[in-house]
């Protein structure tokens, strides 16, 4: 094992009380405006506390993830000498265990890889089984179910991409032994980890996990109640499938009982089966894709390369999309006291709803999707950008409709607003210099609610659009089909100095929808306004999905509300529960930054 027992209690106690702190600090203010359903619309990941962090600094390696725990697997792999690839997948194995309402080997994932010459988009995104239909999320009366009619239970889950996505970029970059990345996992499952402030909150708050009788088992105790905060929780069962796929790699999952458990869970559902077969789970391939890469230059007037994951995630795109409209302006000119003032976030908010609109109606896989003028890229060409710029006014367009970036071959309808959930983000810089950015995700917290085998199946397929077909009858391009991957946000990024060709960041949030927004946001505070990964990251959230203007609540002065609402924005003050990741290199320093909303730590030497 790499790591000693005596360090591992060490830094779980440490953490516990670090975590435990942030209850002290969050003081819940609800908008009574917004209702609850448009409350979990806009912010479906439930907030845990804020508690300020100043950052790190490192000079050879630097690993940030969203538990302090898991930070630290990657840490003792960067230590013995793995890549930055085999420190992800250690990563992700403890997250499986520890922060199980995000992401795990039940889910998918997209993993952005830089070597000093290439990169690289791996796409470990789910597929929908191929005995779907378009119908899937359609009720007896022919309309879309309630969403959370769709989600709990075995109809949305899809096949699991990330353990096979991660076997494929091992055999690529790893440079330690696969079973060795899965060592720190499963002497943490066996020997117990210590439930956090924030898995503690969020299993208080859920109200669906305990009606599977093996998750209820696991998260709860005899009574009912979440574990608390602190709790020592083994799980002897994941530690038992870590091992077999230590083993037979991804087949251990994807083949024998573990299939054959997430099978029967799957299709025997009481109330809500799904279609998911031994076949589907057999037949999953990742692909690797060319990273979807756009040039961007700063009011410093250096162009970077900002580098993402193409469709089927909207991510890079949408990030593209914003950063090009949004006009590049000074820390002096758009920040006061430390804020963006009203008027650079009038265009910042305007420049989102025109890409959102977007989204909307061209966005979704590519293997079952054509581009506009047959290339992603025609949604971000500076001319086309420039054209949607000249919509934005003094007042507040509210809802834009979506551009014409270049002849269709399918004229579809765009798709309505839906609610999207979780995941969990991971950036690396190793001793060689190679970088990753990983996004991780089993959709809603605790996905399908569904645990087998000691770790929970995703509902990714909730991501697509429940209705099959716009008002006007044309389909909607992010339709459920068989074998398709659902579009996504996940915007796993890597930035590059466009004269040097030297990493500059990786940086990465969950978040939904809102992911575009908090990547974009630490995006434009670290290239614009000179910030620190930290310093961007600490700025408060804002958005829009083409529809209110959203603040983080408590954020912003009366005066910024008021001069947007002078511009005719609706606002929402609501929690905007970013999990932003970021490492950039600044002076020949590796500095980190983790988000204050969540449980993130950075580690390095
Ligand atoms: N499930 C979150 C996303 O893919 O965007």
């Amino acid at each position: 094992m790499i790591l000693s027992r005596p360090f591992c209690v060490v830094v779980a106690v440490t953490c516990m009380l670090l975590l435990a702190g942030c209850a002290s600090v969050y003081t819940p203010n609800h908008v009574a405006s917004v209702t609850a359903n448009q409350q979990l619309l806009l912010q479906p990941e439930l907030a845990s506390g804020y508690k300020e962090r100043e950052g790190w600094t490192h000079r050879r390696f630097a690993v940030a993830a969203a538990n302090p725990l898991a930070t630290d697997a990657g840490y003792q792999i960067l230590r013995a000498g793995g890549s930055a690839v085999d420190a992800v997948i250690a990563v992700q194995m403890v997250l499986t265990l520890v922060e199980p309402q995000s992401s795990g080997i039940g889910g998918g994932a997209f993993l952005l890889h830089h070597d000093g010459k290439q990169t690289v988009a791996y796409d470990g995104r789910e597929t929908a089984p191929m005995a779907v239909t378009e119908n899937l999320f359609l009720g007896a009366d022919g309309k879309p179910m309630p969403f959370i009619d769709g989600l709990v239970g075995g109809r949305a889950v899809g096949t699991p991409g990330t353990v096979r996505m991660l076997e494929l970029a091992h055999a690529k970059h790893g440079r330690l032994p696969w079973s060795k990345l899965f060592e720190q996992a499963i002497a943490l499952a066996e020997s117990g980890f210590p439930v956090s402030y924030r898995l503690h909150t969020l299993l208080k708050a859920d109200q669906y996990l305990k009606k599977d009788p093996v998750a209820a088992a696991y998260f709860y105790t005899p009574q009912g109640e979440a574990w608390p905060v602190g709790h020592v929780l083994k799980n002897l069962e994941l530690a038992a499938v870590l091992k077999a796929i230590a083993k037979d790699k991804s087949n251990a999952l994807h083949a024998g009982d573990v299939a054959q458990a997430i099978v029967d869970k799957v299709q025997k559902h009481p109330t809500n089966p799904g279609k998911l077969t031994l076949s589907d789970l057999a037949a999953y391939q990742p692909k690797t894709r060319s990273a979807f890469c756009t040039d961007y230059t700063a009011v410093t007037q250096t162009t970077y390369v900002i580098c993402g994951m193409p469709p089927p995630s909207s991510g890079a795109l949408a990030v593209a999309q914003i950063l090009g409209i949004t006009p590049a302006m000074t820390r002096q000119n758009s920040l006061e006291k430390g804020l963006p003032t009203a008027a650079w976030l009038h265009q910042y908010t305007e420049a989102s709803r025109l890409t959102f609109a977007d989204r909307g109606l061209y966005l979704a896989d590519p293997d079952f999707v054509e581009a506009p003028g047959g290339d992603w890229k025609s949604l971000v060409n500076p001319q086309y950008l420039a054209r949607r710029a000249l919509a934005i006014g003094e007042q507040s367009m509210k809802r834009a409709m979506p551009g014409d970036p270049a002849p269709v071959k399918t004229s579809h309808a765009p798709m309505p607003d839906q609610i999207e959930y979780g995941t969990s983000h991971i950036s690396i810089v190793d001793a060689q210099g190679n970088a990753v950015a990983m996004t991780t995700t089993i959709e809603a917290a605790f996905g399908s609610r569904l645990m087998v085998k000691g770790f929970l199946l995703n509902n990714e397929l909730t991501d697509f659009s429940f209705a099959p077909k716009g008002a006007n009858g044309k389909p909607i391009a992010n339709r459920v089909e068989p074998g398709k991957r659902p579009r996504s946000s996940m915007s796993p990024t890597l930035v590059f100095d466009k004269a040097s060709g030297n990493l500059v960041s990786s940086v990465g949030s969950p978040g939904g929808a809102l992911i575009i927004h908090y990547t974009a946001k630490a995006l434009y505070g670290m290239l614009n306004w000179g910030m620190s990964p930290q310093e961007a990251i600490n700025l408060p959230n804002f958005a829009s999905i083409n529809g209110p203007t959203l603040l983080e609540k408590e954020r912003f002065p009366a005066a910024t509300l008021d001069a947007l609402r002078a511009k005719d924005h609706e606002i929402r003050e609501l929690d905007m529960t970013s999990g932003l990741q970021a490492i950039k290199w600044q002076r020949g320093q590796l500095q980190g930054g983790a988000d204050p909303r969540r449980e993130g730590v950075v580690m390095g030497e």
